[in-house]
C-alpha cells in the first residue's frame, strides 16, 4: 500500500532530510515513526501526500507513483491519505464544525449534509459539543481530536498522524492513540511520527526508528522487553487461576472476537463502526 525505495532528500540549504530510506507498510496497519528532532519523520509524511518530492528513489502510495504523479492528481491522493499535521492547521477564525467541514466543501459536499457529516464525526471523536467554539477556546487534547476529525472527514485509506501526542498529558495522549488504534482497528492504514516513547512501549505496534535521516531499526512485531515480561506474568497467573478453580480455557470466545475485527478490517472505515469502537 505504501512503499520508500531507497529515498533521500537533499534540501535546498544543502541538509539531507533523508538518506537511502526504504520501507514498506501493508493495508491496515500500524506504523510509529521515532526519531529524535530533525531525524526526518515530518519530511517522510510530507513526501507520501506529494507535499514535497524526493531528491532519488522512489515512492508508491496505494498504487500512486509520487514522483510521476501528475498535479491534477494530487487532490486524489489527498482524498484517501488524511493527515493530522504536526502544527494542526486549524483555522483560528472558523468554528471546529467549519473546520472539520472543510474538506468536504472541497470536494462538492455542501450545506446540511456537510454539517450532518461533520457532527457526526465530531461525535465519534468525543468533541461535539465543542462544534461552535473556535480553536482557541479548546485544551491540547480537544483540539488533536479536531485535527483527528477533519483528517478523517473523507474517510481515507491511509491517515498520517504527525506528533498528535506534543504537548498532551500521558492521559489525554493515551486518550488520542487510543482513539488511533481504535481507528486503525476498522481499517485505516495509520503511520504516527512521535516521540513519545513511552506510548510506544504502551502499545505492541510496528516501530520504525529515524536517525539523522537514516533508518536505524524497523521492528515489525515489537515488543518491549518489559512489556513481555509483564504479559509472561499475566499469561502466568492465569493459567494458576484457571489450575485452581479448574475452568475450561476459553479460547473459543477469543477466537470469535476475532473473527468479527477481521470483517470490519474488509470495509473502509464508516464513521458509525468507529463510533461503535470508542464505546
Ligand atoms: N524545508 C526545509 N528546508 C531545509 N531543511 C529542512 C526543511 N524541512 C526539514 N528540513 C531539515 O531536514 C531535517 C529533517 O526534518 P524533519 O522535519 O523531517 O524532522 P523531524 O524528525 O520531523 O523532527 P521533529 O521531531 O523535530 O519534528 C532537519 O534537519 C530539518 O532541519
Ligand atoms: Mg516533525
Amino acid at each position: 500500500m505504501i512503499s520508500l525505495e531507497n529515498v533521500s532528500k537533499k534540501f535546498g540549504t544543502g541538509v539531507f532530510g533523508l538518506s537511502d530510506v526504504s520501507f514498506a507498510v501493508e493495508k491496515g496497519e500500524f506504523v510509529f515513526l521515532i526519531g529524535p528532532t530533525g531525524s526526518g519523520k515530518t519530511t517522510i509524511l510530507r513526501m507520501l501526500i506529494r507535499e514535497t518530492l524526493p531528491t532519488a528513489g522512489s515512492i508508491v502510495v496505494n498504487s500512486w507513483d509520487i514522483v510521476k504523479l501528475p498535479s491534477s492528481k494530487v487532490p486524489d491522493l489527498r482524498k484517501k491519505v488524511g493527515v493530522i499535521f504536526q502544527d494542526l492547521k486549524l483555522l483560528n477564525d472558523r468554528t471546529i464544525l467549519e473546520n472539520t467541514m472543510l474538506p468536504l466543501q472541497v470536494v462538492g459536499v455542501k450545506g446540511k449534509e456537510a454539517q450532518g457529516k461533520a457532527e457526526e464525526v465530531l461525535k465519534s471523536v468525543g468533541i461535539l459539543e465543542h462544534k461552535d467554539k473556535f480553536p482557541i477556546q479548546l485544551s491540547g487534547g480537544e483540539l488533536q481530536r479536531a485535527a483527528i476529525a477533519r483528517a478523517l472527514i473523507l474517510n481515507p485509506e491511509i491517515l498520517l498522524a504527525d506528533e498528535p501526542t506534543g504537548n498532551l498529558d500521558d492521559e489525554t495522549a493515551y486518550g488520542i492513540v487510543k482513539l488511533l488504534s481504535d481507528i486503525n482497528d476498522l481499517g485505516t492504514t495509520i503511520i504516527m511520527a512521535t516521540h513519545n516513547i513511552g506510548i510506544v512501549k504502551k502499545l505492541n505496534k510496528r516501530v520504525i526508528e529515524l536517525n539523522k535521516g537514516t533508518l536505524v531499526n524497523d521492528k515489525k512485531d515489537h515488543k518491549p522487553k518489559e512489556h513481555e515480561e509483564k504479559e509472561e506474568a499475566k499469561e502466568k497467573t492465569e493459567k494458576e487461576e484457571k489450575v485452581e478453580a479448574k475452568e475450561e480455557p476459553k479460547e473459543e470466545k477469543v477466537e470469535e472476537k476475532h473473527e468479527e475485527k477481521e470483517e470490519k478490517k474488509d470495509g473502509k472505515l464508516k464513521v458509525d463502526d468507529f463510533e461503535e469502537a470508542l464505546k
